[in-house]
């Protein structure tokens, strides 16, 4: 199952069987809040599953599967994403209102974390924000969610603490909430927004 996923068009079937669509939405009106004219960038953008629940936002996506960006791009033409690490990559004049990290902090250990989340601030503009939606272990959590979670592809699923003391170190101000009935099936989400008093 687990390298079927690496097909993109899998992937993408996944996400709409487990209610992707409805969750998405909610997300990105909740806490992005898109509006024109200003820009986003998707930290490992996967298959571009929040391309439509962003517009009309200036959409960068940033991935590091090959298969994935090339998918993305056949997809949807008004947004441009870019094959590379998120560690790494040189995003030229980044100065993005959002940087979105969905689902990727539990594909990668602490110092891979800290490796990529050093660098968020220096891509916000003033009033920018770091927003992170990732799957999360909450004491009590219904058995279904946690079969998920010990089936998942990453090694690195955290408690809402432990997502929370990665994001810390580099912004003054962090909340955090679980979400829980965002999928047709029992799952666990936290979601953070994070951000810089100095450049609201
Ligand atoms: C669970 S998927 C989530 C994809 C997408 N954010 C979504 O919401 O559907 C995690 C994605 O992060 C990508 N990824 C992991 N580490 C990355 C890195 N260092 N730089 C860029 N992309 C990365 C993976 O290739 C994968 O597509």
């Amino acid at each position: 199952m687990k390298q079927l996923l690496k097909i993109p068009l899998l992937y993408h079937l996944k996400g709409m069987v487990l209610g992707a669509d409805g969750c998405r939405r909610a997300a990105a009106e909740r806490y992005i809040r898109p509006e024109a004219g200003k820009r986003i960038l998707d930290i490992g953008s996967g298959v571009g599953g929040m391309v439509s629940y962003v517009m009309p936002m200036d959409y960068t996506g940033v991935e590091l599967s090959a298969a994935y960006v090339a998918y993305s791009r056949g997809c949807y033409k008004q947004a441009r994403f870019m094959l590379g690490d998120a560690r790494n990559v040189d995003f030229g004049d980044a100065d993005f209102d959002v940087c979105l990290c969905w689902g990727v902090l539990h594909h990668m250990d602490e110092a891979g974390c800290h490796a990529m989340l050093q660098r968020v601030p220096g891509l916000l503009g003033k009033g920018g924000r770091l927003i992170i939606v990732e799957p999360c272990i909450v004491p009590g959590q219904h058995w279904f969610a946690r079969w998920m979670l010990a089936h998942d592809r990453g090694d690195h699923i955290r408690t809402q603490a432990d997502n929370e003391r990665l994001v810390s170190p580099y912004f003054t101000h962090v909340r955090s909430e679980i979400r829980e009935g965002m999928l047709r099936v029992p799952y666990s989400f936290v979601v953070i927004e994070a951000w810089n008093e100095a450049s609201t």
